[in-house]
């Protein structure tokens, strides 16, 4: 595809509600756009003191964002802010000081919870961080998900009642990658 859009979801979960969701939402790109999922999973707990010897498994997730034209956060909340393990990886890839792979790529953010607030207050954390990352990221529109029966149908494709809303977001990102990549 001529636009590869690394997916980064912020759940380890193996029955991941963000996870079925960030599948759902790649069966609504475009041809020309190939979504892929970043694995942050394996990555060590940052240390400022393994900048010059990176492990290996930041060393490919920092050449999977590199080689991408935008990045999709699919992220629960967790406390009322993003989890570790999505903050972890966003540090990873922030350094060395200078080198870090996010600046300016075009950013989509979405969550799901079963909470009413649907990530809401993780989405502002996120979007404070992906600012100062200098990453032109989506405003509208804002994607806050309570997972109900039936979001996802049997083939985990997303559901007919969410399916206009999200793909209504879906063409509005990709407009949105295809002016930052101009
Ligand atoms: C949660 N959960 C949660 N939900 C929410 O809407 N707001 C919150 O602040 C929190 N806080 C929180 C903290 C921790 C440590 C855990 C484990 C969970 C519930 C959370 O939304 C729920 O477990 C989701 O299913 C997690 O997303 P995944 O793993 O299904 O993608």
């Amino acid at each position: 595809p001529q636009y590869r859009i690394a997916v980064v979801v912020g759940s380890l979960r193996r029955e991941s509600l963000n996870a079925k969701l960030a599948a759902a939402m790649t069966r609504l790109a475009p041809p020309e756009f190939g979504f892929g999922r970043v694995e942050i999973g394996d990555l060590p707990l940052y240390n400022q003191d393994d900048d010059a010897n990176p492990a290996p498994s930041v060393v490919r997730m920092k050449g999977e964002i590199a080689a991408a034209q935008g990045v999709l956060f699919v992220t629960p909340e967790y406390n009322r802010s993003v989890p570790g393990v999505l903050k972890n990886a966003l540090d990873h890839a922030s350094r060395p000081y200078g080198r870090s792979v996010w600046a300016g790529k075009p950013a989509g953010v979405m969550g799901i919870s079963p909470g009413a607030v649907g990530t809401a207050t993780a989405q502002q954390h996120l979007r404070n961080i992906l600012a100062y990352l200098d990453m032109p990221t989506l405003g509208q529109p804002e994607v806050f998900l309570q997972f109900k029966e039936g979001l996802f149908d049997a083939d985990g494709s997303i559901g007919e009642a969410s399916r206009g809303f999200l793909q209504g977001w879906m063409d509005r990102y990709v407009a949105f990658v295809k002016r930052q990549s101009a």
